[in-house]
């Protein structure tokens, strides 16, 4: 693909791409459209040098699409559609936020479709994260596997993080973020195994160790061999492109199509990032 208005780098074998020459506060709607379109192509893009403010964040996000919701999180930033990723730098040995692999509130019918997340304030080595492309995952399994997953719906929850016997519920959360738990974590959605992107055309695998807790009329023991064999083949080290993160810099992913996992490798130090959303669609698979 070509683009006129961007400059495009790839960042690695299973995708992601830094995107220079924009000035993400005054892009006009072609820059934007070019930046969508990459998204489609590397899945993940980084803008670096972009200083911009919760509300800049929040406007550029609407040129995507309406805002996603964010459950279980509260702003705690200078606008309500954007959350603030923090870790202190005297919260150690504790687990921070993201830090399994995981697609964002997968467990919603309709996810986000995109999640952006700004650079505020970063650690002086450390604190990455992670993205997995689950087009290579699905591609790369066996066509009798590809087969029978498409046939398949998995049970999605909030319940393992968010629930009332939760770890954040009994104390566990990072004391900088302002987690909300509860009973309304055990709500459970059923999506697709395998999902079509709505632009591309292609095929992922979308379930996530975080929030699919078992295949669709299956107990969770019966499950268990095929899910676990799924997420972690998922995030296999030939399917990951690594973001290292610089001050002001700006990274999308198309969350229909990666699990991430923030790396928790900077204890002592502090780390904070803001985040918006996208709403997405009801995840389907299209059979032809
Ligand atoms: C997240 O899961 O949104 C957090 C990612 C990060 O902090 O790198």
């Amino acid at each position: 693909m070509t683009y006129q208005k961007i400059k495009v780098r790839q960042l690695g074998g299973a995708g992601g791409a830094e995107i220079t020459g924009v000035d993400l506060a005054c892009a006009d709607d072609e820059t934007i459209a070019e930046i969508h379109r990459a998204m489609h192509e590397f899945l993940v893009v980084t803008l670096p040098d972009q200083p911009i403010d919760d509300a800049q964040l929040a406007r550029f996000t609407s040129r995507l699409g309406p805002f996603g919701l964010e459950p279980f999180v509260e702003g705690d930033t200078t606008h309500p559609n954007v959350i603030a990723v923090v870790k202190e730098a005297d919260e150690v040995r504790r687990l921070n936020f993201g830090g399994n692999w995981h697609s964002d509130w997968s467990f919603l019918e309709t996810p986000p479709s995109y999640t952006l997340l700004h650079a505020r304030e970063l650690p002086p080595f450390g604190g990455d994260t992670l993205f997995a492309n689950q087009y290579l995952a699905f591609e790369s399994l066996s066509p009798g596997m590809q087969a029978l997953l498409k046939g398949m719906q998995a049970v999605h929850s909030a319940r393992r993080p968010y629930g009332p016997n939760s770890h954040n519920a009994n104390g566990g959360h990072l004391r900088s973020m302002k987690i909300k738990t509860g009973p309304e974590a055990m709500a459970e959605f059923v999506h697709p195994v395998v999902r079509t992107h709505p632009a591309t055309g292609r095929e992922a695998l979308f379930v996530n160790r975080v929030y699919a807790i078992r295949l669709a009329e299956m107990t969770e023991p019966e499950s268990a061999p095929l899910l676990n064999y799924l997420t972690e083949h998922s995030v296999r080290p030939e399917f990951i492109v690594r973001v290292s993160w610089r001050p002001n810099m700006l990274t999308i992913w198309d969350n229909r199509v990666v699990q991430h996992l923030a790396v928790n490798d900077y204890d002592g130090y502090r780390r904070e990032l803001h985040r918006t959303s996208v709403l997405g669609e009801v995840p389907v698979l299209v059979t032809q």
